[in-house]
């Protein structure tokens, strides 16, 4: 399979650099500067490209990486840090810019492969307080802006490249025309991957290193792991078990989905441990959020542990990390267990033969575009973040059996509304939540005193900040009347106007 190197030096656009290399129909393969020039030698890359990063070369604890790699005879791109780093390692000079250019920036041509069919003046996006004061021997300056003498840079006999702007970045006009001129011009790619090969490599791979052993993993019903055990079935079969932990705190019929799902659709062994009784014991009396954050998480780590210790010899450990989890976890590698909020480590006497990712080099959309491919149904595939502990925080105070049906009833009355009206898509996240306060209502001739409903919904793209979801009016009177009709024990829905910050997604 072609594909392109994009060596990781931990910069913020980095995760961008890969997508885009992937929209022009080249693999892009991410990995930290820790990777051994080894293995970038096995590679069998055409290109790589040296990510952006926050630091400064001249500072010894700043991510390098052996100038090797640029003898290998493969193409290299350095972006901003990236350009910085290839610079310092052929001897040219780096220094504080007198100016530092930060956002959109007027870029002058002085023509060269990169920035061929790019017009004279073009905008390009800047991020950077040092820059390249001298280019290293042998090097052409190709571009420059009124406060960087050499905002972009080549040795076309040693297939080398820098620029100092983010061309990943759209605010760059013409960063896709350079990504294009590097990919095909420079690289000879042919552009011609698509997310079929992306199976089709990944699975012959899976393959290979799985042999005749067997592989576990825990399936959430989230995206991320539903689809890695979609693709292990498809590579392996039977070899593979999914271990499903109920613990009866998923949306109404959640776990049957999950369960119907996979053991119809899939080949594989598919355990599911139905644990309600066991959760709710342990949380009878517990009121607070943090307490029941930290028994559910150690029920759901012992019940899982648990499991796996009866199914006999293990073999591999797979689970569902996408890129963006390996980042988040300070870590460009995939050799340890995704930091889950439910399932932190393997205990010490579980023993596997090693870790598999199937999708660490993937991003949320195009693991949702692999599972589609893979006959996961769209309400798997499409389904919204959902916490760990489950409604065990959307049900405010002691969680019982009662509560979790009432919450469970709401909350599929407001998906349903949700759904038939088309808005089910447009916001990131919608559910009911259960406060436990009882107010004073009114049904038929008599007074109730019983539970209210609070609907949250928020429109985000990264969950770090959210604004409320601009539900329409009409929809809301609706859902309010049928959770009123519908669901025993509720007189009364409010619905949540508050953005985060201040207030969180969740409301414990
Ligand atoms: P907050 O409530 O912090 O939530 O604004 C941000 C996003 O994270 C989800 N969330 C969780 N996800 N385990 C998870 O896997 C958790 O304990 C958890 N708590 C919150 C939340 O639903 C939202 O999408």
């Amino acid at each position: 399979m072609e594909k392109v190197l994009v060596l990781d030096f931990g910069g913020q656009y980095n995760q961008l650099i890969a997508r885009r290399v992937r929209d022009h129909g080249v693999y892009a393969e991410i990995l930290p500067y820790t990777v051994p020039l080894q293995r970038i030698k096995d590679g069998g890359y055409k290109g790589i490209i040296f990510t952006g990063g926050p630091n400064s070369v001249y500072d010894e604890k700043s991510p390098h990486y052996t100038p090797e790699v640029l003898n290998l005879g493969i193409p290299v791109l350095g972006i901003c840090y990236g350009a910085q780093l290839m610079t310092w390692m052929l001897d040219g000079k780096v220094e504080t810019a007198p100016v530092s250019e930060y956002g959109k920036i007027e870029l002058k041509n002085l023509s060269g492969v990169i920035l061929d069919e790019v017009p004279e003046k073009s905008v390009v996006w800047m991020s950077h307080t040092d820059y390249i004061s001298s280019a290293p021997e042998g090097f052409v300056i190709t571009g420059k802006t009124d406060d960087c003498p050499c905002a972009s840079m080549e040795c076309r006999e040693k297939g080398l490249y820098a620029v100092q702007f983010h061309p990943e970045v759209t605010h760059s006009e013409y960063g896709k025309k350079m990504l294009h001129n590097f990919l095909f011009k420079v690289c000879g790619c042919a552009g011609d991957w698509k997310m079929d090969n992306f199976i089709e490599s990944t699975v012959k791979s899976l393959r290979e290193q799985i042999g005749d052993k067997n592989v576990i993993l825990g399936l959430s019903g989230g995206v991320d792991s539903s689809v890695a055990a979609a693709l292990l079935s498809r590579a392996v079969g039977k070899q593979l078990t999914c271990v499903f932990v109920d613990q009866g705190l998923m949306r109404k019929d959640e776990g049957d989905f999950v369960e119907k799902t996979f053991t119809s659709m899939f080949d594989m062994n598919f355990v599911r441990v139905n644990a309600q009784e066991r959760f709710l014991r342990e949380l009878k009396g517990v009121t607070d959020p943090e307490q029941k954050r930290k028994i559910i998480g150690r029920e759901f780590f012992n019940v899982f542990w648990d499991k796996i210790r009866e199914q006999g010899e293990l073999g591999y450990f797979a689970q569902g990390t996408i890129y963006p989890d390996r980042i988040e976890s300070g870590r460009g590698d995939a050799d340890k267990i995704k930091t889950h909020h439910n399932l932190a480590g393997v205990p010490e006497d579980v023993e596997f033969l090693g870790v598999i990712e199937p999708l660490g080099d993937l991003f949320k959309d195009e693991v949702r575009k692999v599972g589609e491919m893979l006959g996961i149904p769209s309400q798997l595939v499409w389904r919204q973040p959902f916490p760990g502990p489950g409604l065990g925080v959307r049900i405010l105070g002691e969680i019982t059996a009662q509560k979790i049906e009432i919450l469970q009833q709401a909350d599929w009355v407001l998906r349903d509304e949700m759904e038939k009206n088309g808005y089910e898509k447009e916001m990131a996240q919608f559910f009911c939540v259960l406060p436990c306060v009882k107010t004073v209502g009114v049904m038929g001739d008599h007074r109730t005193y019983d539970h209210l409903i609070g609907i949250r919904a928020v429109t985000t793209d990264d969950f770090m900040t959210a604004d409320w979801a601009r539900i329409p009016y009409d929809i809301l009177a609706r859902v309010s009347n049928r959770i009123t009709n519908e669901v025993e024990h509720v007189n009364r829905v409010v619905y949540d106007i508050t953005s985060k910050p201040p207030g969180t997604v969740e409301w414990e």
